[in-house]
């Protein structure tokens, strides 16, 4: 099977090409993402895997499948940017990678609220200047917090099982609560409740139409002043001008953000040498207490390692016609809109 890869970064290539050799899986590397414009470059190919950047809306898929393709591999776990609906009225089969490394995720949001309430991010560049003073740099004890996970199935629970070691009070929220998480003894709470006691809160829900800006103005304002806010999982989760505005008026002490709701217009690319027409975005980086990674909680050896061996595993079970049910991407993976919030 000739399986073109969109958004091929270097990055990756040697755990692609490793999972690759012996399998009969023929990789087309192709550097940029997939859109309307860029599918008729995969035609042909049976195979298509995409990143989270790439466009699978409707009209990238029928350009997909006209060309021949009957399989999209996703090297992520998220979905948001397909549309499963329409893939499956053309006869294009999703699969994904449910699980590659819950840790990866769970230490890097671990590790911006760290940075963030130590404020490692403006200590490294202070000192680099000879600036040893402290004023500005006081954070308090993760120890005795409580911690509000939002989305607890595989990152959350990491996320819990971590924060829990650092000795914080952790609670969570989610419409199917995890054994795991009840076993930890991480209660399970309401939306409003989770927002009102919480000195942190991490989102690690995927991005559905139930979740598109669950961290609304209301949310927001739920929240306790001075709260740490903390986005793994996918940038729409959260409305940014309303954080914005949370930011400007001292409501939300600080944001770690490893993800963007227009990230498509620039992460995973260097910008250096552009004017950044994101103004909003723009505005997001000014802020001291604000720290952004451009969607890298994904990126260690294992990930990588795991991420490549499951997407070439999908393709090459969709030629045997036997993708595992749990990589299948299908309406059933919506999850129920939550109560309440
Ligand atoms: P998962 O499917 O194991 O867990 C997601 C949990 O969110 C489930 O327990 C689900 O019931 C819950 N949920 C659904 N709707 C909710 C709502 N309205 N409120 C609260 N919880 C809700 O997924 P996993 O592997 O833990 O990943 C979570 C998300 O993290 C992915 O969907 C993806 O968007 C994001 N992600 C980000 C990466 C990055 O590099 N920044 C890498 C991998 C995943």
């Amino acid at each position: 099977m000739k399986l073109a890869v969109y958004s091929h970064r270097g990055y990756e290539a040697p755990f692609l090409e490793k999972a690759a050799q012996g399998t009969g899986i023929e990789l087309l590397p192709i550097p940029v993402a997939l859109s309307p414009l860029s599918a008729p470059l995969a035609r042909g190919c049976l195979g298509v895997s995409v990143f989270v950047g790439d466009d699978a809306s409707e009209a990238s898929l029928r350009v997909l499948a006209e060309g021949g393709t009957r399989a999209l591999v996703l090297r992520c776990a998220g979905f948001n940017h397909v549309d499963i609906a329409a893939a499956a009225r053309l006869g294009i089969t999703v699969a994904r990678v449910p699980a590659y490394s819950p840790h990866s995720v769970a230490e890097h949001a671990v590790g911006l609220m760290l940075a963030l309430n130590r404020k490692l991010h403006r200590a490294f560049n202070r000192v680099r200047e000879q600036d040893f003073s402290l004023d500005g740099l006081m954070g308090f004890d993760m120890h005795g917090k409580t911690v509000g996970i939002v989305g607890a199935g595989q990152i959350g629970e990491v996320a819990c099982r971590i924060l829990l070691g650092f000795g914080c009070r952790v609670i969570a929220h989610d419409p199917r609560p995890s054994e795991g998480c009840l076993a930890l003894g991480v209660p399970f709470v309401g939306m409003d409740e989770l927002l009102g006691d919480s000195d942190i809160v991490s989102l690690h829900c995927p991005l559905t139409p139930a979740t598109r800006h669950l961290i609304d103005r209301d949310a927001l304002a739920a929240m306790r002043k001075g709260v740490m806010i903390v986005n793994t999982s996918r940038g729409a989760v959260i409305d940014t001008r309303a954080l914005i505005d949370a930011l400007k008026q001292g409501h939300v002490g600080s944001v770690g953000l490893d993800v963007y709701e227009e990230e498509g217009d620039l992460f995973f690319r260097d910008l250096s040498e552009t004017v950044i027409q994101d103004d909003v975005f723009v505005r997001l980086m000014t802020f001291p207490n604000v720290l952004i990674t451009a969607h890298q909680a994904f990126l260690t050896r294992e990930a990588l390692t795991a991420i490549a061996a499951t997407t070439v595993g999908n393709a090459a079970a969709f030629l045997r016609g036997a993708v595992p049910e749990e990589n299948l991407v299908d309406a059933r993976l919506i999850a129920p809109p939550a109560a309440g919030r």
